[in-house]
């Protein structure tokens, strides 16, 4: 028997108003049985009615793993000497980004480590990729910069700007990264709104030293940044890390904060994180099923998955774009969702 508790209220506040206090999220993340069967199907159901059934796709290129950071969690952290570091040039990203656009990919994200790559390398990689594919949206993925990088490359074309700030517990925050700033984190992100950058955002569940009282206001803080995408994904612990004996993020807590964000954000992009995949074979599929509504596949190509190690046994890393392509469409047709052709815009635009 599930413990009483006031769910029904709860779940209808959520359904009609979009919004619930800290406690009322925390009681959601905590149920079982039933009552998380229930939330998911809910979190589903709201989904597909503010923003379809289509799965938008986003090709990623991690194109570079240099990283002038620490973060306690990451394996690409530069005190990590064993990593096999790379860096592709502007016309391998430019390359790459082609030959996503060729498989679908109306949407390509630049991922790096905190490399401070050149601006001006960023700035004809943003214009040759729009150049080359008319239709296609960039989201950066680059860490924080300065702010008259992150207006220049807008002007250049970039649409979107991806920076996670992970926890919305200040003090957490500076245990994960002594050598960072909490302020200067969320600064950015409204700086980068600001600029008129669609914004991602997002955390990560099951961090050490975090409790369900911090999810609960890592949520309320997506709905107060109004963001356009909220990437929620499990910790995995990297054994060259400060974090290395810490256990993982649960599958269950994840996909009941996917939920639970789907409800207060109808209208939000949110991803099936490749964190999600790699903790369970399904994890895409039910979080996609939990009020998720896009994928972020790799597409680098060659030996350099192997290196873009934020955690250990990432998914994919031996395939190559065209598999993951195939894949993915395998995976959406299976839950009977549709492959968006379009870029998927955010949705309060
Ligand atoms: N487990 C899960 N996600 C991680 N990230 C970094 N390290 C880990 C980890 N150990 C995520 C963070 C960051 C992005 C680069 O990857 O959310 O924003
Ligand atoms: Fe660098 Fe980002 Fe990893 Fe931090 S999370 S160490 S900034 S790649
Ligand atoms: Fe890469 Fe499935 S998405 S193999």
């Amino acid at each position: 028997m599930t413990k009483k508790n006031n769910y029904d209220s709860i779940i209808k506040k959520a359904v009609n108003k979009n919004d619930l206090s800290e406690k009322e999220i925390e009681t959601l993340l905590n149920v079982e049985g039933e009552q998380y069967k229930h939330l998911c199907n809910t979190a589903d159901r709201i989904r597909e009615k503010n923003v379809g059934d289509k799965v938008y796709l986003r090709g990623i290129i991690e194109f570079s793993n240099y990283c002038d950071q620490n973060c306690n969690y990451c394996g690409l952290r530069k005190d990590n000497k064993k990593l096999q570091r790379y860096k592709l040039s502007p016309e391998e990203i430019v390359e790459m980004a082609a030959d996503a656009y060729e498989l679908g990919y109306k949407t390509i994200v630049l991922q790096s480590g905190e490399d401070k790559y050149s601006a001006d390398k960023i700035s004809w990689i943003i214009k040759e990729i729009k150049n080359k594919t008319l239709d296609s949206a960039i989201t950066l993925c680059l860490g924080e910069r300065e702010y008259d990088e992150y207006e220049e490359w807008y002007a250049k074309g970039a649409d979107r700007y991806l920076l996670k700030h992970e926890t919305s517990d200040p003090e957490l925050y500076k245990k994960l990264h002594p050598e960072m700033s909490y302020k200067k984190r969320i600064d950015a992100i409204y700086k980068l709104k600001e600029i008129g950058y669609q914004i991602g955002s997002g955390n990560m569940i099951g961090l050490p030293g975090q409790s369900l009282a911090t999810i609960a206001s890592d949520i309320k803080l997506f709905k107060e940044m109004d963001l356009d995408m909220v990437g929620i994904g499990p910790f995995v612990s990297h054994p060259e890390t400060p974090l290395s004996q810490e256990g993982a993020g649960s599958l269950e807590l994840t996909l009941k904060a996917v939920a639970v964000t789907r409800l207060l954000l109808p209208l939000a992009h949110i991803p099936a994180t490749t964190a999600l995949g790699t903790i369970d074979d399904n994890g895409r599929q039910k979080a996609l099923m939990a009020g998720a509504n896009i994928v972020m596949p790799n597409v680098t190509k060659g030996e350099y998955r192997e290196y873009y190690q934020i955690y250990p046994d990432k998914i994919c890393v031996k395939e190559e774009p065209d598999d993951c392509r195939n894949c993915i469409g395998g995976l959406i047709s299976s839950l009977n969702r549709i492959p968006a052709a379009e870029r998927g815009d955010s949705f309060k635009m």
